[in-house]
């Protein structure tokens, strides 16, 4: 049976910061980060959005009626998970009228989630294939003001239906995965950003990536050759390019250079969002899909996803045939031209603007947030949400 990718969305908040006026505000050379880290914009969350409302937001419109019938599993990865209990899927789940007959859950490793998520997808479909898996993948990455991984935060989300005989692209059998227990970037349960070890990250990332292409290269007999792009985890667009070069020298001149500029375009979306650590990967193959138009059907892509702590897999699929069909590029071309550039000094409110965790309420102004689905407010411990267009 052919089981994969049926629509894909994405979501992102409406603020961004320009990268050159915080390498400014920061003292830096703003090259450093378009050049060396390789980010342009990084995404603002403004109070009104959490996990939730990303994932919500991001889903809202490739849902039609039937895949809101059919849809009977809700599997939500994310590391900005708003509650210890109950699950962020549950959430969306309500929000976007899902039939009730369905499972809805949350799934933590770092950014592997929603990776763990769509393997655990493709299983379900198998085994009932009739029904349709809504995957999820929101974060909101926050390392502080004045950090060495400052300039790798970002806020988003992605959506995706996974089912049999997919419109966009079918996952192969083959896939290829490692655990380690390293501690290169965690998050303690009473801390709301990021510890990392920067360094030791990205020797991690690439070491991972080495290891489980080799796996797969052993386990398949395929090559660099076989591929038309390989799409990163992309924390900052310059970490997977990083790891790719490691391995171009197994392959002719030419298959470099094609994978090089498809790398290219597939960091595009990243370069203006920043890390949405879940999402990350799915947003770099979104750039790839939505932005090469003249990507064949038939094309085979290959995926390594990689989730601190640390979880690598390297796994692949073919784009179907009409896949650019069933895109909404038009919809995440307005999303990112109506975004609303916010100073430093804004941003740095922003980021100090956090929900109450004192147990007390709040009430929040939705009406200066564009996003349809947001966080309303807490009341008595419970987090209110606002559906708009109900
Ligand atoms: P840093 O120490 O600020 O930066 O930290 P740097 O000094 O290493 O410089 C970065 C690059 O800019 C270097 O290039 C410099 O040469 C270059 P490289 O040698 O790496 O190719 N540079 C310049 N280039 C042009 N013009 C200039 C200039 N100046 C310097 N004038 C670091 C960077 C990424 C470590 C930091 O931002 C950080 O800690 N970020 C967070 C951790 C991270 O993103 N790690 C990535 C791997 S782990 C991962 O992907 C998982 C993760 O997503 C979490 C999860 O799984 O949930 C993070």
């Amino acid at each position: 049976m052919n089981i994969g990718i049926d629509k894909i969305g994405f979501y992102t908040p409406h603020l961004y910061v320009d990268m050159n006026q915080l390498a400014v505000a920061r003292n830096v050379e703003p090259e450093k980060f378009t050049i060396g880290i390789g980010q342009e914009k990084m995404a603002i969350p403004p109070i009104t959005q959490d996990s939730v409302t990303l994932a919500a937001n991001a889903a809202l419109d490739i849902l039609d009626d039937r895949d809101k019938e059919q849809i009977d599993f809700v599997i939500f990865g994310t590391e900005s998970g708003i509650d210890h209990s109950k699950s962020a899927g549950v959430y969306v789940h309500e929000l976007l009228d899902l039939n009730p007959n369905a499972r809805s859950i949350e799934v933590k490793q770092a950014c592997y989630g929603a990776t763990a998520a769509i393997q655990m997808a493709k299983g379900h479909i198998a085994l009932n294939p009739e029904s349709k898996v809504l995957v999820l993948g929101a974060d909101i990455a926050r390392y502080g003001l004045n950090t060495g991984g400052e300039s790798t935060q970002g806020a988003g989300a992605v959506a995706m239906i996974i089912s049999a005989d997919p419109k966009v692209m079918i996952l192969e059998e083959k896939s290829t995965y490692l655990t380690k227990d390293i501690m290169d970037f965690w998050r303690p349960v009473y801390s709301d950003r990021a510890f990392v070890d920067g360094k030791f990250s990205n020797e991690q990332y690439i070491s991972f990536f080495q290891e489980v292409w080799k796996q797969y290269k052993e386990q398949t007999g395929r090559n660099l050759e076989d591929f038309e792009a390989i799409c990163f985890h992309l924390p900052y667009t310059k970490m997977g390019l990083k790891a790719l070069r490691t391995v171009l020298a197994e392959t002719t001149e030419d298959v470099q250079e094609r994978l090089t500029s498809n790398y290219k375009i597939s960091t595009k979306y990243n370069r203006i969002v920043g890390n949405i650590y879940t999402g990350s990967l799915y947003l770099s193959f979104l750039s790839l899909l939505e932005l090469k138009e003249d990507l064949q059907d038939g094309s085979r892509i290959g995926l390594f996803s990689y989730g601190s702590g640390a979880v690598g897999e390297f796994f692949t699929g073919i784009l179907q045939n009409n896949y650019r069909d069933h895109l909404y590029v038009q919809q995440h071309n307005q999303l990112f031209e109506e975004r609303k550039e916010v100073s430093v000094d804004e941003y740095e409110a922003i980021f100090g603007n956090t929900l109450p965790t004192d147990g007390s309420n709040i009430e929040l102004d939705v009406t200066n947030d564009p996003a349809a689905i947001c966080v309303s407010g807490i009341t008595e411990h419970m987090r209110q949400y606002v559906n708009k267009r109900r």
